[in-house]
Parts: structure tokens; C-alpha cells; sequence
């Protein structure tokens, strides 16, 4: 296999897309390694869960820098010392500037709990519910200056089921999150998914439907089923 891409992480919270990616990576035939994890934020709890991996952990703070700029470009050179090739956000919670977007365009993910491009920004779950959808799920995208705008690359999507709570539907589109976020950074590690003129150009020749399908909706076999169910349910 070819040189593993070094990945470095960015979270500011709980970190569980964090531990799916360092999961999927511990697996030495996935194409990414991760090199480290930065945290804007001292108490995230990401940062302990990364270090009893044996994965180095950073704090680059917010309060620390005057600006914005002056905070990405810090974590721009704690990437270059990890000699990153790619940088997965994992639940980070500041808008990147468009200087430091621009640099890693292209090698920048980022993981979003909505099947864009519906419900970009924050509380996605309530507003989903509060729309009426009945699919819901999440998509791993490059990131864009455009917040929650990039190209996406994978998504995963979910039922919305009669009586779900925010709460409910949440923990039912990060599973899928789970699944689709190593996935995302699989292609994109492999150079199977690129970002091009804006868009995502894949490179799936030969992939079987079944291994394309799974791209787009690993979680869509057991609502089909759910469906059948339901279609055999006379009250
Ligand atoms: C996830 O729902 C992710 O989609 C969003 O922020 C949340 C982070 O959760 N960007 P975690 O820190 O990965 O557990």
C-alpha cells in the first residue's frame, strides 16, 4: 500500500467522530493514519479519549490569540509540524477563516448531522423534526469557505420515526455518522474522492452497485425493511 495519509483532527467537544476516525485508522490497511489532535477548547473531552489511544493531544485555545487569523494560523503550524496531509474537523466549533480554508482545500473534511444541503448550520436535529422530514442523517463534505457548503463526499442517511425526540434523532444520525466519517476519509485518503472545480469527482471504477449504494446510504437497507414492515402492518 502507498504511504498512509498523516491526518490531524480538529474537535472541541465529546470527540466520538474523533474516535471513530482513530478506530477506523488503528487498522493498518486503512489508507489514513492520524498524527494528532488539536482542541480549541482546554476541557474537551475528546482530548482524553484521543491520549488513552496513544494519539497526540493539543490545546490550541481560542482566548489565547487576539483574532481569528491569529488562531488559524497557529493550528496551521501545529498541522504543518504533524506534517499533515489531510485535517478532518470532528465536531469543531469555530468557523475557519477563508485564508486557512483555502490552504487545505481539497484535503479539509468535515463531518455535518443533516443530509445537506438541508439544514446547514446548528440544532439540526430539532429543526429536521420541526420540518416534518421523515429521512434524516448526516454528510461528510470538503469544507468551502461556505459554512456546511462544500462538496460533499458520503452520506449517511436515517428514518425519522413517529415520536423522536431531538435527543432520540440525534443519537440515531451519529451512529450513521460513525459509519460514514472513516468512510469520507477513506476516499478522500485514497484519492477516490476529490475535490474538483467545486465539486466531488470520484473514482470508483469497478466498485460493485452494492459498495456505490453504500457511499450514499449505509443506513437505507434497514428502513427498505422497516418499509416492508410497515407496508404489511394493517391496523
Ligand atoms: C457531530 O454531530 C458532528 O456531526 C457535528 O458535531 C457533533 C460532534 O460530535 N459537527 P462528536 O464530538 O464527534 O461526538
Amino acid at each position: 500500500m502507498s504511504q498512509r495519509k498523516k491526518t490531524g483532527i480538529l474537535i472541541s467537544g465529546r470527540g466520538s467522530n474523533m474516535a471513530a476516525l482513530i478506530e477506523a485508522a488503528s487498522d493498518k490497511g486503512f489508507p489514513a493514519e492520524i498524527a494528532g489532535i488539536i482542541s480549541d477548547q482546554p476541557d474537551a473531552p475528546g482530548l482524553a479519549v484521543a491520549a488513552a489511544r496513544g494519539i497526540a493531544v493539543q490545546v490550541i485555545a481560542r482566548g489565547d490569540f487576539a483574532d481569528r487569523q491569529g488562531h488559524d494560523a497557529a493550528i496551521d503550524a501545529a498541522l504543518k509540524a504533524l506534517s499533515a496531509d489531510i485535517v478532518a474537523l470532528a465536531g469543531y466549533m469555530r468557523v475557519l477563516t477563508t485564508p486557512f480554508v483555502e490552504k487545505w482545500q481539497g484535503r479539509l473534511i468535515n463531518i455535518h448531522p443533516a443530509l445537506l444541503p438541508a439544514f446547514k448550520g446548528l440544532d439540526t436535529h430539532r429543526r429536521a423534526l420541526e420540518a416534518g422530514a421523515r429521512i434524516h442523517g448526516c454528510t461528510a463534505h470538503f469544507v468551502t469557505p461556505e459554512v456546511d457548503g462544500g462538496p460533499i463526499i458520503a452520506q449517511g442517511a436515517v428514518p425519522v420515526l413517529a415520536g423522536d425526540i431531538a435527543e432520540v434523532l440525534a443519537a440515531r444520525v451519529l451512529k450513521a455518522e460513525h459509519q460514514v466519517y472513516p468512510l469520507a476519509l477513506r476516499l478522500v485518503a485514497e484519492g477516490r474522492a476529490r475535490m474538483e472545480n467545486g465539486r466531488t469527482v470520484f473514482d470508483l471504477a469497478g466498485a460493485s452497485e452494492r459498495a456505490n449504494s453504500a457511499l450514499v446510504a449505509p443506513d437505507l437497507r434497514p428502513l427498505a425493511e422497516n418499509l416492508e414492515d410497515l407496508a404489511r402492518f394493517t391496523p
